[in-house]
């Protein structure tokens, strides 16, 4: 059988598929591996190990008879088309629980990063501009005490929770469905969505994409946000409208934004966004700790197998 890979993994994650598969794997691991050569793989493939930056949908269903499992080294899957690979009896594989306690630190420390300016403060000193302590020099928000609306409370939004609980935050959350148990554990209270954009000092998104939650943050949903408060998106770009999240925050409609994800990924430097002094922005890293990124290789790893002797997947999309 026949594995197709489109990243360049470490030999410890792929020779357990080299040892039972014939695998081609694409050579490079910080380059996406071309349209047309990852269609051209996939014709005789029965298996294939991808990232969120492959474009899984009819077009390679269509052309891929063979094709049993498409596991993916992410939680997110908005990258491929389930529905389409359930009707065709493919298996589609994703990457939860091992990344959660990394996305939440990320996303912390884009809530103390942009509520307390640390990007722009370690400019000023690398710009060799720091004359002075001065009383109210570089101040910024407090995050102690503060009050945190989590838009999707997920593992990752519960995680957030759970430290946000640790600075003594107020928690407020949004979701789908009342997570009575979180309710209890966290001590957070479900408000509606407008409630929490209205109440809360850090607003931080947490929705998986789909297409209801497309651009659920635009102007209107800025306009209701205090002032002072700060916007956190660690989850999909494509939920942000991101002209309408600029004119916020150039506008003064609120205070600053944290970002690790942004609806064309790479983001090019010249971007509006990037210009504003109150934006901190990250390139997608919320799960890039080491260890964390290992185990989500050896998770898609491992579900390639599961799929290809016939059994269910341990982390199943269905
Ligand atoms: C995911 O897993 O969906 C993240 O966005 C990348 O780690």
């Amino acid at each position: 059988m026949k594995v197709v890979v489109t990243r360049k993994f470490p030999d410890s994650i792929i020779n357990p598929l080299r040892d039972k598969y014939e695998v081609v794997m694409w050579e490079y691991e910080d380059k996406v591996m071309p349209r047309d050569l990852l269609l051209q793989e996939s014709k005789d493939a029965d298996a294939l190990l991808v990232n969120l930056t492959d474009d899984i949908n009819d077009e390679l269903y269509e052309q891929s008879p063979k094709l049993k499992v498409v596991s993916t080294m992410a939680v997110g899957y908005d990258n491929i088309d389930v529905a389409g690979a359930i009707e065709r009896g493919i298996k589609v594989g994703h990457t939860p629980n091992v990344l959660t306690d990394a996305t939440a630190d990320l996303t912390f420390a884009l809530i103390l990063a942009s509520g307390r300016r640390l990007l722009e403060a370690a400019d000023v000193i690398r710009r060799d501009e720091w004359k002075s302590w001065a009383p109210f020099y570089l101040t910024g928000q407090e995050v102690s005490h503060k009050t945190i609306g989590i838009i999707g409370m997920g593992r990752i939004g519960e995680a957030v929770a759970k430290r946000a609980q640790g600075f003594s935050m107020n928690i407020l959350y949004h979701n789908r469905s009342r997570k009575r148990e979180a309710e209890e554990t966290l001590h957070a209270s479900y408000v509606t969505f407008d409630e929490l954009l209205e109440r809360s000092d850090y607003v931080v998104l947490l929705a998986p994409s789909t297409p209801e939650t497309k651009k659920m943050m635009g102007h209107e949903q800025f306009a209701k946000m205090k002032k002072s408060a700060v916007f956190i998106n660690t989850s999909r770009g494509t939920n942000v409208d991101e002209e309408a999240l600029y004119e916020a925050l150039k506008t003064n409609e609120i205070y600053a934004a944290g970002l690790d994800v942004f609806d064309q990924e790479p983001i090019s430097a010249d971007h509006p966004l990037l210009k504003l002094p109150n934006v901190t922005a990250m390139p997608h890293i919320g799960s890039a700790a080491l260890e964390t990124r290992m185990k989500m290789a050896q998770m898609a790893r491992d579900h390639i197998i599961e799929g290809l002797e016939g059994r269910d997947l341990t982390h199943e999309v269905n």
